[in-house]
């Protein structure tokens, strides 16, 4: 597997290639590999002549500096278990190798990052615009796969793609969970044994609020059981739940069948701030 930390070594390593008329997978991340990240790779792998994933914690992308010093990074052990599935290429270069000079050019997503993640993170999405154009430009993929579990930033990507031609199809792929049910992130390390076993709340919440709305109660009326669920518990603090389209990203009233609905939550467990979703109709 080769290891890139510039931008424009890896550039010639793909042209080569694409030159023999090789198809490129791209798997964007921040790090701290799990089981997620890897089955995403893995999917890479099947679908493409040549698999590349980037580590980069980007920095514009964080609204909270803590979060960002916090972040956990695991370099070694990434390049490890992406040796071992057979992904060709690893892309982790210094904030200087991305940001040359500091970005003139800002997005913004209107009613797309008007909502949840957009609405409680300030500018997390101009960042993730910014540094995901950077890196398709850089790797030019054919496809490049992003998680589930982060259905804004994929919803916000797909539109941003669309916006600037980008000549890349864009597969979202689903969310793996631990055994319990806690979907896979990077930030589980930083939860304490406490702080775990509460974590799946999140999960088991928005199972209940699925079937509650499968059976017929209001989306009001779901949203406060959910809002009830948590006011009494003091590791978990929910920020949000949200019942939304899952292409507009805009809040639904009324439920209605065939639409494409996804419950969203976020919380902080403890210090970690944890998202999920799931689809109302599988
Ligand atoms: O989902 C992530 O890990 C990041 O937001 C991404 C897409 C790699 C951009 O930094």
């Amino acid at each position: 597997m080769h290891v890139f930390n510039q931008v424009q070594p890896l550039k010639e390593y793909l042209h080569k290639h694409r030159c023999k008329g090789q198809g490129i997978g791209f798997v964007p991340t921040m790090g701290a590999l799990h089981d997620g990240h890897i089955s995403l790779m893995q999917r890479s792998i099947v679908e493409n002549d040549i698999s590349v994933c980037s580590i980069y914690v980007n920095p514009t992308q964080f609204n909270d500096k803590a979060d960002l010093e916090k972040y956990p990074r695991t370099l070694e052990r990434d390049i490890e278990k992406l040796d071992k599935i057979g992904c060709n290429a690893v892309f982790c270069p210094e904030d200087s190798e991305i940001y040359i000079q500091k970005p003139n050019l800002s997005f913004n997503f209107h009613h797309l990052e008007g909502v949840m993640e957009g609405k409680h993170r300030k500018g997390h999405f101009n960042g993730v615009g910014i540094v995901v154009s950077k890196l398709l430009n850089i790797v030019n993929p054919d496809k490049a796969y992003f998680g589930q579990k982060d259905l804004q930033q994929f919803v916000i990507i797909k539109n941003l793609v669309e916006d600037l031609s980008f000549d890349v199809e864009l597969v979202c792929a689903p969310i793996i969970r631990e055994n319990d049910g806690l979907a896979m992130s990077s930030r589980n390390v930083r939860l304490n044994d406490m702080e775990r076993k509460e974590a799946v709340k999140l999960y088991e919440a928005l199972l209940l609020a699925k079937e509650s709305l499968k059976q017929g109660k209001s989306v009001t009326e779901t949203k406060n059981d959910i809002s009830r669920l948590f006011l009494a518990n003091d590791i978990v603090k929910l920020e949000y739940f949200e019942v939304v389209d899952a292409n507009s990203l805009q809040e639904i009233e009324t439920i209605v069948h065939n639409q494409k609905i996804s419950l969203c939550i976020a919380a902080f467990v403890g210090n970690v701030r944890l998202i999920d979703n799931v689809f109302l109709f599988d």
